[in-house]
């Protein structure tokens, strides 16, 4: 079936485009649509209406088609031949209008939209610019500021701010295509105007050149490290000093740069990547999933009360069990303050704010969570503890229901075990802040059902969460590589640096923050208490933690008391640095016989992110992780590692397996082979000279 047709409607030629599952710009649809433009210019039509079959207007370029020989024509090409048309088009838009799909409703004469539609440029999520001439035409409607905003943040927006802004013309209600031909038709009663955005001049009034520099400045502050926005900027600039066909090959040279830069490589490996870890390579196709309908929590502290608020924004009421009605609503008001400070930045009306929380039941008896279809476990990082709410979920819970532990070390199979219903135990670990982060690791023990897998996988997605599938080890894969990152800060520590050094260099490298500003926010009480319960074996070298130690025995837990690897301002939580923990650091350098000598940033990074990839890679081998590119979601969306470097096992990558392993080779003899030993499978993939990509897709 052609995934282009075209039709007469009266006086109108209507061109559908039918390329599911998004109608992205595929070489066929773009042929398709030069055809029947051309087709169009000799027939009896007067204008044409542009629309889409299935769930969306376009959703953009083909990315598949990316990095392969181009075919002709290109998009920019063919969107010269649509604004050349002598007959005017109009773009009629219904679900999303997003990057070259937005650029070919700009290449119309004139377009409408549902009022549920939204349009938006997202290329810079790909590490990339609007290549096919959104660059130089949205300015030329919304003015510099608006343009900017729209291409630098990727941000969607809805047809009434679009049609505020001038992007497009007129929203209309009701069934698309007769409200098009309607439009369509008032177009012919007024002349058939042919408007071509390219016709227009950019308000000059709207920019200076100390605008730029200001929205500079700050570009690099929000979207730090990355290149694609510069490079939009400098296309803005172009729109408004040069003419329309000077700007295009502006756009199209820093198109082609941005298109062969390493990020935007990484980036589109990160866009399949999300899409790819919702899938479960042995699940059946026919499993079945189960009715979601109400969910019950337990623990309304910090974790429990985000994750109610990830299931009340979606519509599904939370009973939320705790112990005592005063730990009930310590847990309804720190959700109350969470809500109050969406309101206060105008994402939130007051009235659903108060609806959502009003779909939240505090309980303190188990036997209410009797109905619940899920329950999730929320309390103290504490096996026995766990145990024993798993037994007593076991007892009033209804047949069927999923029981999930929020768990982010603990054995999920020792949990599952609790219970007379392993096949219904699963852990969903949700990352702090809950209702912010999008990471969601979803535990499979060995006898979780299937049914159960497929249906976390599809709770994610309700709630909006990006899935990643983890088989069970100690931290499964977010934390057990968390461990060997935090391992070697800590050495690096006490061998010569200092956490000023060790963050500046990992947030250099792109990390939202570096490891020790990490310990501080999280609490270094956090690590302290996990190991008390542990042997001296199983705590591992005391090299790797004595500074946390003596930081934590000192009471400096980190910003919640004002001070921890920094001190903190108590008014406004800046850090500086404290010369109190240089000492704590010396004096713990010299208990454990260890000579302080000066550690180059490169090796603090090589370190600290090779770590991390050969515990990747072990996580690989053992079938903790289905692919490597689950892990790079791991790390993006839970740990704060620049997509824009495509995670840490792509990373790799683009490094070299072979550098990554004979470099894990000399540290091992450099620092001790109990800290670091090759992965099989890093060496396996260096013998076979194969990268981690080709390894994955074999
Ligand atoms: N090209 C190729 N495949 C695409 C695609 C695209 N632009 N957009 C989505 N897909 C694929 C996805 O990979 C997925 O495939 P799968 O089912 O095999 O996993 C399938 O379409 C469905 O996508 P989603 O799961 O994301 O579906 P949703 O309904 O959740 O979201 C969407 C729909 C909002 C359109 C979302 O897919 C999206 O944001 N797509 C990307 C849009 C984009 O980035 N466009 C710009 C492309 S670059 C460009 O246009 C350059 C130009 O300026 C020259």
């Amino acid at each position: 079936m052609s995934v282009v047709s075209y039709q007469l409607e009266g006086d109108i030629g209507v061109i559908r485009l039918n390329n599911p599952p998004v109608n992205a710009l595929s070489h066929a649809l773009r042929s398709g649509i030069q055809d029947a433009v051309t087709q169009a210019q000799d027939d009896a039509s007067l204008a044409l209406v542009l629309m889409c079959e299935g769930r969306t207007f376009i959703a953009g370029a083909d990315i598949s088609e990316f990095g392969k020989p181009p075919m002709l024509p290109s998009l920019p090409e063919l969107l010269i031949v649509l604004e050349a048309s002598k007959k005017p088009i109009i773009a009629a838009i219904h679900g999303t209008a997003l990057g070259g799909g937005l650029e070919t409703a700009l290449a119309c004469h004139y377009r409408c939209a549902l009022p549920s539609a939204q349009v938006g440029l997202p290329e810079v999520k790909l590490g990339l610019l609007p290549g096919a001439g959104g660059t130089q035409r949205v300015p030329r409607l919304t003015g510099v500021k608006a343009a900017l905003d729209l291409m630098t943040t990727g941000a969607p927006i809805a047809a009434a701010q679009a049609l505020n802004i001038g992007l497009i013309d007129k929203v209309v209600e009701g069934d698309l295509l007769s409200a098009a031909l309607d439009f369509a038709n008032e177009v012919i009663a007024q002349g058939a105007e042919l408007k071509r955005v390219s016709d227009l001049e950019v308000d000059k009034t709207t920019a200076s050149a100390e605008f730029f520099a200001e929205y500079r400045k700050t570009l690099s502050k929000r979207l730090r490290g990355q290149e694609a926005p510069h490079r939009i900027v400098e296309c803005i600039e172009a729109a408004l000093n040069t003419p329309f066909d000077e700007g295009l090959k502006v756009e199209r040279r820093l198109f082609v740069e941005c298109m062969q830069s390493s990020q935007s490589g990484a980036l589109q490996h990160m866009f399949f990547a999300e899409r790819m870890s919702s899938k479960v390579k042995d699940l059946p196709k026919d499993t079945q999933l189960k009715d979601i309908k109400r969910v019950g929590i337990i623990g309304g502290g910090l974790m429990g009360g985000g994750i109610a608020m990830n299931f009340v924004n979606v519509g599904i009421p939370v009973t939320l069990l705790e112990i005592s009605q005063e730990a009930l609503q310590r847990g309804k008001d720190l959700i109350a303050k969470n809500y109050a400070m969406t309101v206060s930045k105008g994402k939130l009306t007051v009235e659903l704010a108060t609806q959502r929380q009003d779909m939240i039941t505090g309980t303190t008896d188990y036997n209410d969570l009797a109905d619940m279809d899920l329950v999730i476990e929320a309390v103290f990082e504490n096996l026995d503890i766990k145990k024993q709410v798993f037994a007593k979920l076991d007892n009033v819970c209804k047949q069927g229901a999923i029981l999930a532990s929020n768990t982010s070390y603990q054995d999920v199979n020792l949990i599952a075990q609790s219970t007379s219903r392993p096949q219904d135990v699963i852990g969903l670990h949700f990352f702090s802040p809950a209702n912010v982060m999008k990471l969601l690791e979803i535990v499979r023990g060995d006898e979780t059902s299937d049914e159960v897998v497929a249906t976390s996988m599809a709770i994610a997605k309700s709630i909006k969460k990006v899935p990643a599938l983890s088989r069970v080890c100690y931290g499964f894969i977010g934390n057990r590589m968390l461990r060997h990152y935090a391992r070697e800060a800590q050495l690096c520590l006490l061998e010569g640096s200092t956490p000023q050094n060790i963050d500046a260099v990992m947030q250099k490298f792109g990390m939202a923050m570096g490891p020790l500003a990490v310990g501080d926010l999280a609490g270094i009480d956090i690590g302290y208490k996990a190991r008390e319960g542990l042997t001296d074996e199983q705590k591992g070298d005391v090299r790797t933690y004595c500074i946390a130690d003596a930081l934590y025995e000192m009471g400096r837990l980190g910003q919640k008391t004002g001070a921890g690897y920094y001190q903190y301002d108590p008014e406004t939580r800046q850090r500086s640095v404290d010369p109190v923990v240089m000492e704590v650091i010396e004096a713990q350098a010299k208990k454990r016989g260890v000579e302080r000598k000066v550690i180059s940033d490169k090796t603090i990074l090589d370190r600290l992110t090779f770590a991390l990839i050969n515990e990747g890679f072990k996580i690989l081998e053992e079938g903790i992780a289905q692919r490597p590119s689950d892990i790079d979601v791991v790390y993006a969306f839970g740990y704060g590692f620049p997509a824009y470097r495509g995670g840490p096992m792509f990373y790799a990558d683009t490094i070299g397996l072979e550098k990554i392993y004979h470099t894990v080779c000399e540290f091992a003899d450099t620092y001790g082979e109990e800290f670091w030993q090759p992965a099989a499978l890093l060496k396996q993939l260096v013998e076979e000279g194969k990268t981690l990509t080709q390894w994955a897709n074999s």
